[in-house]
């Protein structure tokens, strides 16, 4: 149903309270983290630690309306100086209200990072049209200069089964750690087959979207992971865009494929 995909892909404010309030409902997470090295320290669902200085293109986009103190809204992509990729159903407040943020693994620390408002926001015009094109580009008023890029993935055949991409971010842990931390997590490719099978009712669309995670859960991104990274060989290779609750089997997450949209959204990063 339209209905239940929008639920889960509107709402960071009911995300982040629903998931403070959840507590051992994770289970499938919690489960998890319990059998990874970093024990109680995991991040994301199931995930790990990860450090903007190894991923400097990784950016915060906050928010002055979120409900988390930090401000911690959506992730995004530092794919030129002035521009950062991110998912088009984060981009629904005006440009005012947000703030790129650079370099900050922490996010109640503001003693480190760099940090840029939003001077224009562009958004793929089928969004909310035909089914996936969760994209957007959005330009810094303040560009980060000298910090690395991630390029566009080209390959349309990149999502092949297996392909052992990784998403990063910093959104909800359902209590696997605390939140407002950066972290990052192992999701390989399910294929297009298994969502189309999965997510029928929510309308998984193969061209144009990505289907990655694992059959039985476990490990995913999660609500505030939005809009951020899913990296593949050193590009950008998706956006996190939704999934029903996170971390669930037979639930993966899904991600906008950049393949599918690489030539508008190279053109909005160079105009
Ligand atoms: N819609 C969420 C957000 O706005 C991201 C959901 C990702 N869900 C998942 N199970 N991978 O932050």
């Amino acid at each position: 149903m339209t209905g239940k995909k929008h639920v889960v892909r509107a709402a960071l404010a009911a995300g982040v309270l629903t998931a403070a309030s959840l507590g051992a409902v994770a289970v499938a997470g919690s489960a998890s983290a319990a059998q990874l090295p970093d024990g109680p320290k995991t991040r994301i669902v199931g995930g790990t630690i990860a450090h903007t200085a190894d991923t400097p293109w990784a950016i915060q986009l906050s928010n002055s309306g979120s409900p988390d103190p930090t401000g911690e809204y959506c992730g995004s992509t530092l794919v030129a100086a002035n521009k950062i990729v991110t998912a088009a159903h984060c981009t629904t407040e005006p440009a005012s209200t947000y703030t790129a943020i650079q370099g900050r693994d922490v996010l109640s620390d503001k003693s480190t990072g760099k940090e840029s408002k939003i001077s224009n926001i562009w958004v793929d015009p089928e969004y909310g049209k035909s089914p996936g094109h969760d994209v957007a580009v959005l330009t810094l008023a303040t560009p980060f200069d000298g910090v690395p890029t991630l390029p566009l993935e080209t390959d349309k055949a990149a999502d092949a089964v297996g392909a052992a991409s990784i998403v990063y971010g910093w959104g909800d842990t359902e209590d696997t750690g605390p939140a407002d931390t950066f972290q990052k997590v192992d999701v390989p490719v399910l294929g297009d087959s298994y969502c189309s099978d999965v997510y029928a009712s929510e309308g998984y669309t193969p061209d144009g979207e990505i289907c990655a995670g694992y059959e039985d859960g476990g490990k995913d991104s999660c609500q505030g992971d939005s809009g951020g990274p899913l990296v593949l060989n050193g590009r950008l290779f998706g956006v996190v865009s939704w999934g029903v609750g996170c971390a669930d089997a037979g639930n993966p997450g899904v991600y906008a494929e950049v393949a599918t949209y690489a030539s508008e959204l190279q053109a909005q990063i160079d105009s």
